[in-house]
């Protein structure tokens, strides 16, 4: 079956004193992991490898960076590769978050790019897709979300496809306290996974593991794990309150 994940998205928050501290109040809430429940934690990039330090004796919890380089290595100042990502222990990587999408112009191009280098350092992409307001409103998010898959990951092949993570994120309700319905998560995530059905294979659409996220919290994280196709959360503001992050965690069950 496929893997049940909480992903808790920092963003650019918490110095590393405040980030260990997390960590430790994570581990210290004592979390029953399940088979094939994950955690992931996906830290600013000076604290993955203090974070891979911490939790390398937890099974089940892994690393994720926000972010990696479009290009292998060389002269792009400022940027970091996949390779580095994996020479560190990164497990999994954050890929095309609205905010990269928005802030940092990532089109659906780069964003493919990233995809094949962080597969080829043997690192998990977990791709977010996602519509803006005015495309719900014009009820035009399934094309728009099919357009973000077919640009991005439909080059791959099925057995590419099984280290991908799907997170869809409808931009309005990141950060903004809106939460999509139970319902509308699982129209989309049914939709999303009938894309990949489509294009990869029942096999490997059964297997793709497919993520909600936008203001996730421990009060609405039930029922939105509770629909067929929603395998879990990728959670912002939620993460980085340990409470709020583990009693999510449990809603996987
Ligand atoms: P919030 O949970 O703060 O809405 O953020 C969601 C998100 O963007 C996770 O990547």
């Amino acid at each position: 079956m496929r893997k049940k994940i909480v992903a808790g998205n920092w963003k650019m928050n918490l110095t590393l004193a405040q980030g260990e501290q997390l960590i430790n109040d994570i581990l210290q809430a004592g979390l029953k992991l399940e088979e094939g429940q994950e955690v992931v934690i996906a830290t600013p990039f000076p604290y993955l490898a203090k974070a891979k330090s911490l939790l390398k004796n937890y099974p089940g919890f892994y690393v994720a960076a926000q972010n990696c380089s479009s290009e292998k290595s060389g002269a792009y100042t400022g940027e970091v590769s996949a390779e580095m990502l994996q020479s560190v222990g990164v497990d999994y990587v954050i890929i095309g978050h609205s905010e990269r999408r928005e802030y940092f112009q990532e089109s659906n191009a780069v964003l493919a790019k990233k995809v094949d280098l962080a597969l080829a350092n043997g690192i998990k992409p977990i791709f977010c897709c996602g519509e803006p307001l005015e495309i719900r409103q014009a009820e035009t998010q399934n094309d728009y979300v099919a357009t973000q898959l077919e640009e991005s990951l439909y080059h791959l092949t099925a057995e590419q496809l099984k280290d991908v993570v799907i997170a869809y994120e409808p931009i309005w309700a990141i950060g903004t306290g809106l939460t999509a319905s139970a319902a509308q998560a699982q129209d989309m995530h049914a939709f999303i996974r009938s894309r990949i059905a489509n294009k990869f294979g029942r096999e490997a659409a059964l297997h793709v593991s497919v993520l909600y996220g936008g203001s996730a919290k421990p009060g609405n994280a039930a029922e939105l794990f509770s629909n067929p196709d929603v395998d879990g959360g990728l959670i912002g503001g939620a993460s980085l309150v340990a409470a709020d992050f583990t009693a999510i965690v449990q809603k996987l069950a």
